[in-house]
C-alpha cells in the first residue's frame, strides 16, 4: 500500500509536537504532517514530499502561497511599521474596498479573527435590538466563540429549536440564549422566527453552510421573515467573502443581509477579519452610542493590523482583474465533475456537494440539504479517502477542497488521476 515517506527529522518533529501541543497539533488539523513550506498551489512537508494544496490555509490563499504581489506589499509594509494600534492608511483603504464590494457594508469594524468577528456581529445586533436571543442553524460554523459552539456538530441532536453545546467549558446557561433551526427548511425556520420574533436579536447563518448550498428560495425566505420583524440578519461570509464573487455570497446568491462577517481572503493569509453592515447597526461601535447606552467597546492590539491590511489589499487587487472568478469556478467545476463521474463508476455511494470554489465528497446515498443529511456520511470512508489523498500527494482539509487561482491545468489533471487511483483503491478495500 502506498504510504507517505517520512524522514527521521519529521518523525522527531511529530514526536515533539505530541509532547508539546495537545493532540500533537495546533488544533486545526490532526494528520501528523509537518508542513515545511508552500509556493503557489503546492506545499511540501519537512520530509520533502510535495502536495497539490487544496487546504490553502483553510481558504484565505485564493492566490496560493507566497503570491509575489502579496509578498511585495507585505515586504514594503514591514519596512514602514508592523503595527500601530492607531488608525492607519491601509485600514481605511481596505474598509473602502469592503464597502465598495459587499452589498450590505456601509461601515466596517476590524477584528483579528473570524471568531471575534461573529461574536461582535452578534453583539452589535443585540445592542441594536436590545434583546438577547439569537437563532443559528444546526451545523453552522461561526468560529469558536461560546454562541457559535451551540449545535455545531451535535452527535445526538436534540429536537429543534433546542441547542446543545459541542464544547466543554461553555456555561450551560448560554444554551438558553440560542435557538437552533434546520438549514434549508423554510417552513420550520420561518415558523421559529415568527414564534420568537419578539425576543430575537439576530439570525446568523452561513449562506453556504460548510459545503451545503442553499436551496433556491431559502435565503430569500429567511431574509423576508427577518425583514418583516426587523430582526438583524447576519451572513457569516468568512469563507464565501471575495471567494464566491467579489461581493461574496451576498452578490452570488443575490440576497443582502444587514450585517456580515469577513475574514480569510480579506487579509490575504494574515490575521485580520471584520464585521461590516448597515450604519445604524454598526453605530454601537461608536463612543457616541454611550449616550443611549448602546456603546460596545471593541479594542484589540492587532485589530486592522497594517501587514494584514496591505496583504488583503494586494489580494483584492488581483481578484478585481477580468475573468478571475470565471477561472476559479471553471477549475473547481472540472474537479467536481470528474469526482462525480469517478465515484459513480466506482459504485461507492457518494455525493459531491458545494460550489465550484469550495466543495467536498460526502459518502452517503442521501441528498445533502442540512446537517442531519450531511451527518449520514460514512466518516470511516472519508477518513480513509483523506489518508489515501495525502499518500498520493493531495493536501486538503478533512472536509473541504478549496480552489485557488494558481492551480494549474497540470494540477487539475494530476488530481483527477489521483482521484481515479484513490477511489479505485477505496472500492477494492
Ligand atoms: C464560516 C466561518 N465563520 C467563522 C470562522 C472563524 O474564523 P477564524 O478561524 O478566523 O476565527 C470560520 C473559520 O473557518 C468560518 O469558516
Amino acid at each position: 500500500m502506498l504510504e507517505r515517506k517520512i524522514t527521521s527529522d519529521e518523525r522527531q518533529l511529530i514526536q515533539q509536537a505530541h509532547q508539546l501541543l495537545p493532540g500533537g497539533s495546533t488544533g486545526n488539523v490532526y494528520n501528523d504532517v509537518i508542513v515545511g513550506r508552500g509556493s503557489g498551489s503546492h506545499v511540501w512537508d519537512v520530509s520533502g514530499n510535495e502536495y497539490v494544496d487544496y487546504l490553502l490555509g483553510s481558504g484565505p490563499l485564493v492566490l496560493g502561497h507566497a503570491h509575489p504581489e502579496v509578498v511585495q506589499a507585505v515586504q514594503r509594509q514591514l519596512d514602514n511599521g508592523t503595527t500601530f494600534f492607531a488608525t492607519h492608511e491601509s485600514a481605511i483603504a481596505l474598509a473602502a474596498e469592503v464597502v465598495a464590494a459587499s452589498p450590505c457594508a456601509e461601515r466596517i469594524r476590524y477584528t483579528s479573527s473570524g471568531t471575534e468577528a461573529t461574536e461582535y456581529a452578534l453583539r452589535a445586533a443585540r445592542a441594536f435590538r436590545r434583546k438577547d436571543l439569537v437563532l443559528k442553524f444546526e451545523g453552522g460554523f461561526h468560529g469558536m466563540n461560546a454562541y457559535s459552539l451551540m449545535s455545531l456538530a451535535p452527535s445526538d441532536p436534540p429536537p429543534f429549536p433546542q441547542a446543545t453545546c459541542d464544547s466543554a467549558g461553555v456555561p450551560g446557561v448560554l444554551r438558553e440564549e440560542v435557538l437552533i433551526a434546520p438549514f434549508n427548511d423554510t417552513e420550520t425556520t420561518t415558523a421559529m422566527i415568527e414564534r420568537h420574533q419578539g425576543q430575537l436579536a439576530a439570525v446568523i447563518m452561513e449562506p453556504f453552510q460548510r459545503v451545503i448550498c442553499p436551496r433556491p428560495g431559502f435565503l430569500e425566505s429567511v431574509r423576508s421573515v427577518t425583514e418583516r420583524y426587523e430582526i438583524p440578519l447576519i451572513f457569516d461570509e468568512i469563507v464565501t467573502g471575495f471567494r464566491f464573487a467579489y461581493g461574496g455570497a451576498q452578490e452570488y446568491y443575490g440576497v443582502t443581509p444587514d450585517l456580515c462577517t469577513l475574514g480569510k481572503i480579506l487579509a490575504g493569509g494574515f490575521p485580520l477579519a471584520a464585521v461590516a453592515g448597515r450604519a445604524d447597526m454598526m453605530r454601537g461601535f461608536e463612543p457616541a452610542a454611550s449616550k443611549d447606552g448602546s456603546f460596545m467597546p471593541q479594542i484589540g492590539t492587532l485589530n486592522g493590523n497594517p501587514i494584514a491590511a496591505v496583504a488583503g489589499l494586494a489580494t483584492l487587487e488581483v481578484l478585481r482583474r477580468d475573468g478571475t472568478y470565471e477561472r476559479l469556478n471553471e477549475m473547481g467545476r472540472q474537479l467536481m465533475d470528474a469526482l462525480r463521474d469517478i465515484l459513480s463508476r466506482s459504485g461507492i455511494a457518494a455525493q459531491v456537494v458545494g460550489e465550484p470554489s469550495v466543495f467536498d465528497v460526502v459518502f452517503t446515498d442521501q441528498e445533502i440539504v442540512d446537517f442531519r443529511s450531511y451527518a449520514t456520511g460514512d466518516t470511516g470512508l472519508l477518513k480513509r479517502f483523506n489518508e489515501l489523498l495525502i499518500a498520493h500527494g493531495i493536501f486538503r482539509a478533512d472536509t473541504k477542497f478549496y480552489m485557488s487561482l494558481v492551480h494549474t491545468p497540470e494540477d487539475i489533471q494530476s488530481t483527477i488521476e489521483i482521484f481515479e487511483s484513490v477511489i479505485s483503491q477505496l472500492a477494492s478495500e
